[in-house]
C-alpha cells in the first residue's frame, strides 16, 4: 500500500471521521421530553364501614386486627360469590340453580349458623345432597386462624354502614 493511501486513510478515519461525530453529537439537540402516560384509573372499592373497636387493651387490639384481616381475606377470596358487601348477590349461575349463599349482612339468617357450622362450611366447604360442592373448601389455602378471622369479619357485616 502506496504512503498517500495510509495517510489519506489516517486522516479520514483519526481525524475528519471523529471531528464529525463529535459535532454531530454537540449540535443535536436533546429529544423532546415525551408525555407522561396517562395514569390508569381503578374505581374505588366499595367496601362495607365495618365498626373497628378503637381501645388499646388487648381484647381491642386483637378483635380489630382479626377483623381487618377478615375483611382482607374476605374482599379478596369471597366477594366474587358473595359480593363485597356480603349479600349473597354476586353469582347469577349459583342462584339460578337455587343455592344463593345466604345474606351475611342479615343478623337474623345469620344466627342460624353457629361459628361451629361457619368454621366447617369453610374448611370443607358445602355440598349439595349428591355431594357436589356448591361452595369451594378452603382448608388448603387458608390457615385455621384466618378461617376464624374472616368469620369474625361476617359476624361483624350487619353492624357495617353501606359504604358512600
Ligand atoms: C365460587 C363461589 C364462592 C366463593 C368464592 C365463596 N363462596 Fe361461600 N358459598 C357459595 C355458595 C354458592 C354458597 C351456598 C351453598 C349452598 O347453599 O349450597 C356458599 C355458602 C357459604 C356459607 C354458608 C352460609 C351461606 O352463606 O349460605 C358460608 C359461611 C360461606 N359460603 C362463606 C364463604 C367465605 C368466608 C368465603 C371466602 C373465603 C367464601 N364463602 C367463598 C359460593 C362461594
Amino acid at each position: 500500500m502506496n504512503r498517500y493511501v495510509i495517510y489519506t486513510s489516517l486522516l479520514i478515519f483519526g481525524v475528519i471521521l471523529p471531528l464529525a461525530m463529535i459535532t454531530a453529537w454537540l449540535t443535536t439537540p436533546p429529544p423532546a421530553p415525551s408525555t407522561p402516560p396517562a395514569p390508569v384509573l381503578f374505581p374505588k372499592l366499595q367496601l362495607p364501614k365495618v365498626p373497628l373497636p378503637t381501645g388499646d387493651d388487648p381484647e381491642s387490639i386483637v378483635l380489630r386486627h382479626a377483623i381487618l384481616n377478615g375483611e382482607r381475606i374476605y374482599q379478596r377470596l369471597c366477594h366474587h360469590c358473595h359480593g363485597r358487601l356480603g349479600k349473597g348477590d354476586n353469582n347469577d349461575y349459583m342462584a339460578s340453580i337455587g343455592r344463593k349463599p345466604a345474606d351475611h349482612s342479615d343478623l337474623a339468617a345469620m344466627q342460624k349458623l353457629s361459628d361451629e357450622e361457619f368454621f366447617v362450611a369453610l374448611r370443607d366447604g358445602v355440598k349439595d345432597e349428591r355431594g357436589w360442592l356448591t361452595m369451594p373448601p378452603w382448608a388448603s389455602v387458608l390457615t385455621g386462624q384466618e378461617m376464624r378471622d374472616v368469620i369474625v369479619y361476617v359476624r361483624h357485616l350487619p353492624l357495617a354502614a353501606s359504604p358512600n
